[in-house]
């Protein structure tokens, strides 16, 4: 049960370390936050945006869920984002998920989870959606990393509906909007779409100016 404190130990070198190398760091950091970047991702232990990324303290804003979804009625996700878009001003925002997610493969399952269902069914939306290409794939795991990637690609087309975005894009060309996926076999991100202010959504999804 201690294992705990193993944590507030690392802490406190870590603090150690960092002030040795610099020591207004924290000072620094502490009196304001202007990240570049806005990470959505799997809330999976074994995806830590900085790490993977070589990201230091401030220049992530960081949103993370089961299988980094982003749902229009999620007031959480949507307050990152009007936030980090309308103050913040970043200039990317990253969708990234992972091969062996378990919130996809629980989606891709036909077992009950209660209210887990809900959140699920969005991915499950997005299986039907695909269901041709997926079902061409032959086997589960060819199918599994397909709708991970769909899914991801599916999240940005997500953001790109937003009012935040379309308004952020028509004044300011920016953000740019990422989809990653991350092998976790090997540690590797790789990009698979890139959405910029000239990829509007279909016509129904567009705010007047
Ligand atoms: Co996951």
């Amino acid at each position: 049960m201690d294992c705990y404190k193993r944590l507030l130990a690392s802490n406190q070198r870590w603090v150690a370390e960092r002030m040795g190398a610099q020591p207004d760091y924290f000072a620094r950091l502490n009196e304001n936050q202007d990240p570049e970047y806005v990470w959505i991702g799997c809330s999976d232990s074994r995806v830590p945006a900085e790490t993977v990324t070589g990201c230091q303290p401030g220049e992530l804003f960081v949103h993370r869920n089961v299988a980094n979804q982003v749902v229009h009625t999620d007031l959480n996700m949507l307050t990152v984002i009007f936030y980090a878009v309308q103050a913040l001003r970043v200039r990317h925002i990253i969708v990234c998920g992972h091969y062996g997610c378990g919130g996809v493969k629980a989606a891709m399952s036909r077992q009950d989870f209660g209210l887990i269902n809900r959140w699920l069914q969005n991915i499950k939306d997005c299986a039907e959606r695909h269901q041709d290409e997926l079902s061409a794939l032959p086997d589960e795991e060819a199918r599994s990393r397909r709708l991970i990637e769909l899914n991801v690609v599916e999240q940005v087309d997500h953001l790109a509906k937003t009012s935040v975005i379309q308004r952020a894009w028509a004044t300011e060309g920016r953000p740019w909007l990422h989809g990653w996926v991350y092998d976790m076999a090997t540690g590797r991100l790789k990009e698979l779409v890139l959405r910029t202010s000239t990829d509007l959504p279909h016509r129904v999804h567009r705010f007047e100016p």
